[in-house]
């Protein structure tokens, strides 16, 4: 495939394309299910669970309690625990069925170090006021309705922090034309097709990355906005990082060594494209 033309289109055009807002909270039966279901198997969603998980790992390295937005079923916050089995994970969702599949998920990995709480991103009511030395997200900001809600989600992230902090925040960027979609998804043509249409309605629902840079700019002036190499797709927003623990480390490639090639091909994309942008 010729990735060259796409990718000089994308970076060469104007923005054309105005964002389609998703379902904000993830409730429906068979919804939850399938997402669960695919981030546990060999898949690129999985591929990208296992790079943020080193990246995150090495940036909550001095962290006590970290707090997930939009934590889903825990796929993504259960591979960190697993790596840092002294921090405290605590998972913020709106949705019911997420929180029960996130329960089941922890009970059955025998995970001691993660709890849940059910409450909305933007505000976090239920949590008090400088509690969390880490806020992590994943793939969940691109729900909420609009660039004031990414706002008020920062705002109400930098509440719940104490005064020195560490950010690991990733989500899809709207990209700048319809063409730049079709490559994207073009990339994940052997994936099930419950997760293509799930992929494209995220990145068509996707902010723009100055929309990311506003609210950080205003809550979380500490952190630094990196997005992948070329078409800009995937932005990862976090403060300094430190080395990976050996174990951490040493369960991280136990869980690489079970990807089939082309998963493996799409881990180690996703790491290059990163580090095109100064991630590694
Ligand atoms: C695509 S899932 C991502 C789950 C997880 N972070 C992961 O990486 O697998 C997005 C999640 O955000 C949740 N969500 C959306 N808006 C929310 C809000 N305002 N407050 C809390 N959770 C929200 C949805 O219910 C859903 O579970």
């Amino acid at each position: 495939m010729n990735h060259i033309v796409p990718i000089l289109k994308e970076m060469l055009s104007k923005p054309k394309l105005q964002r389609v807002p998703e379902h904000m909270v993830m409730d429906l039966e068979t919804q939850t299910q399938d997402f669960f279901n695919y981030g546990l198997g060999d898949t690129a969603l999985r591929a990208a669970y296992l790079f943020h998980a080193k990246w995150a790992s090495r940036t909550f390295a001095k962290c006590k309690r970290v707090l997930d937005l939009g934590t889903g079923p825990a796929n993504q916050i259960s591979i960190l625990a697993q790596m840092n089995p002294s921090i405290e994970f605590v998972g913020v969702d709106l949705s019911d069925k997420m929180l029960e599949l996130a329960k089941q998920n922890c009970a059955k990995l025998r995970l001691k170090n993660v709890t849940f709480v059910q409450d909305d991103m933007t505000q976090l009511n239920k949590l008090e006021d400088g509690q969390f030395d880490g806020v992590f997200s994943s793939v969940a900001l691109h729900h909420l309705p609009n660039a004031s809600d990414v706002e008020k989600t920062f705002k109400s992230a930098r509440r719940v922090l104490t005064e020195v902090y560490s950010v690991y925040i990733t989500d899809f960027l709207l990209v700048k034309n319809e063409q730049s979609i079709q490559y994207l998804l073009s990339l994940n043509e052997t994936q099930p097709a419950i997760f293509k249409q799930d992929y494209e309605a995220s990145l068509r629902a996707s902010f723009p990355k100055i929309d990311f840079q506003n609210a950080a700019a205003k809550y979380l002036d500490e952190a630094d906005l990196y997005t992948s190499f070329g078409a800009q797709f995937l932005m990862i927003l976090k403060t300094r990082s430190y080395e990976l623990d050996p174990l951490a480390q040493r369960f991280l490639d136990s869980e690489i060594e079970k990807l089939s090639r082309n998963t493996k091909s799409i881990y180690k994309s996703i790491a290059a494209l990163m580090a095109l942008h100064g991630m590694f």
